[in-house]
Order: structure tokens, then sequence, then C-alpha cells
């Protein structure tokens, strides 16, 4: 049985990709920095579900983090039938008043990790039939984001990348999708240090709802959880680039 690669496993949105593909009795690979939490997963999954998951601690915000673990994967012999590029994070604030290292580590993270991981598995995933690409960009990705620029951009490249290799890949049998949410319930709004803005004030989905609406459609190109979101992200393209950034900004300030 190959296995699907879930980034970001140990909380969130992941977590919930962990579970709904459990259910559907896929064989994980479960990824993040949080080693003890996956174990934990790990287990749970297999006695509920009664499958195989594989834990590889890794910290993608490392510039080899992505080669480290496409090397652990390869090493063990494990095939590969799906990856899904879920870790990243976002962090608040005026840009020259936050820590430049942290920024860095964003675009660490969210775009050259997730760049370096879906260039060494390639190969596993063309190996085998029906193999599957989820990259996890966000509502963030169609406009600019005052107070969280790097975040913002970050998911720009992801929408953009996603949907280039959606096409390339077209005819080798690897479906890419780019997985854009909008505010969800996760770690992620006191990570970003975001809980009080108007955005995580207003409807905030499930990650179950999110990941559900992921997964079957997962052959997509891009994928809007929520009708609302998709609504934004319409009128969104018929509104000049200067109202999109400024609603972006109250949202978040
Ligand atoms: N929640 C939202 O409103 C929302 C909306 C749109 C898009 N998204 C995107 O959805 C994805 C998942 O976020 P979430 O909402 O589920 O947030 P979360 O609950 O904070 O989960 C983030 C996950 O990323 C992992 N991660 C962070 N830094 C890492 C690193 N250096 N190395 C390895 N793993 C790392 C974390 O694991 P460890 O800390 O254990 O390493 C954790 O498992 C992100 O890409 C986020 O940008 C979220």
């Amino acid at each position: 049985m190959a296995y699907v690669v879930l980034t970001g496993a140990s909380a969130g949105i992941g977590e919930a990709f962990a579970h709904q593909l459990a259910q559907q009795k896929q064989d994980l690979i479960l990824v993040a920095r949080r080693e003890e939490r996956l174990q934990a997963l790990a287990t749970e999954l297999a006695d509920r579900y009664g499958i195989t998951a594989q834990v590889v601690k890794a910290d993608l915000a490392q510039t080899d983090g992505a080669a480290t673990l496409a090397e652990t994967i390869k090493a063990s012999g494990w095939a590969v039938c799906g990856l899904i590029n879920n870790a990243g994070f976002g962090d608040r604030g005026d840009f020259d008043q936050l820590a430049l290292e942290r920024q860095l580590a964003m675009i660490q993270v969210n775009v050259s990790s997730l760049v370096a991981l879906t260039w060494h598995l390639l190969p596993l995933l063309k190996a085998q039939a029906g193999s599957f690409i989820i990259n996890v960009a966000s509502t963030a990705a169609f406009q600019a984001g005052p107070k969280l620029a790097i975040y913002y951009a970050s998911k720009a490249f992801v929408l953009s990348f996603s949907e280039a290799l959606h096409e390339e890949l077209k005819h080798s049998g690897v479906a890419v999708s780019a997985l854009c949410p909008g505010a969800t319930e996760s770690e992620f709004a006191s990570e970003a240090n975001m809980t009080d803005t108007k955005l995580f004030d207003g409807s905030v989905m499930s990650a179950e709802t999110v990941v559900r609406h992921s997964l079957a459609h997962r052959r997509r190109a891009i994928v809007i959880p929520g009708l609302l979101n998709r609504l934004m992200v319409w009128s969104g393209k018929l509104s000049p680039r200067f109202i999109t950034r400024r609603i972006a900004g109250w949202l978040q300030a």
C-alpha cells in the first residue's frame, strides 16, 4: 500500500486530513515538529481505522528540512500516492516591526519547503496511478494583505505554483490542487497573533468541513470551501485591487 505524505499533521487542518484519510483506509506519513503529538495521532489512527501511520519529525523552516524528509521517505522504501503540503503559519503586524527571521522562516515553510518537497517526491508520485498533490494556499492568495504582507504573498505563490503544476502534470496522472480556505478553526489564529481580528471574529469554518471539501474535489485546480469564501473571491476579482487590499487590511487591523 502506498502512503499519503501529510505535512503539518500535528494540529488543525492537517490533523483533520489525517482523520478523514485514515477513515478512507489510507496509510499515512505524518510530518511536523511536535513528535509526541504525531505519535499519539498515529496510535489513535491505527487503533480506530486499522491503518499504518508512520511518523517523521521534520522542521520545514530549515533550508534542508524538505530534502532530509524526502531522503527518509526514499531510504525507507515507502511508495507515495499523495502529498499534502499543509504545514504553514502566519505572523500579523507591520512588516518592519516583525522579526525578519520569522518572516524568512515563513517563506521557507510556506513556499520553499513546499516547492522542494514537491520536487523531491514527484518521481514517487508519478510511479503511482491516480496520485495527487494538495497544496494548502488560502483565500489570502487572491489579494494583497496589509499587516500580513509576507503571509499573503506566500499564499499567492502557492496558488500560482499549484495552478501551473496542475496544467503541467495533467497528462501524467498526478492531480494538483490548491486548497484555499478562509478563516478556519485551528491553532493558526493564535500562532499568527490574529485572534482579536474581525476576520476571526466572523464566520470561522471547521477544519473538518474544509478537509471534506478538499478531498471530495482533490482533482480540481482550485478548491475554495464555503459559499461565502467563494463569493468573496469572485467579488474580489471584479473589484479594483486597491479596494481588495484595503478590505483585507481592515479585516485584520
Ligand atoms: N486556519 C486558517 O484560518 C487558515 C486559512 C487559510 C489557510 N490556512 C493554511 O492551512 C495550513 C494549516 O494551518 P492550520 O490552520 O491547520 O494551522 P495550525 O493549527 O497552526 O497547524 C499548522 C501546522 O503546521 C506545522 N508547522 C508549522 N511550522 C512548521 C515547521 N517549521 N516545520 C514543520 N511543520 C510546521 C505545525 O506543526 P508543528 O508546530 O508541530 O511543527 C502544525 O501541524 C497552513 O498552511 C495555513 O497557512 C489556514
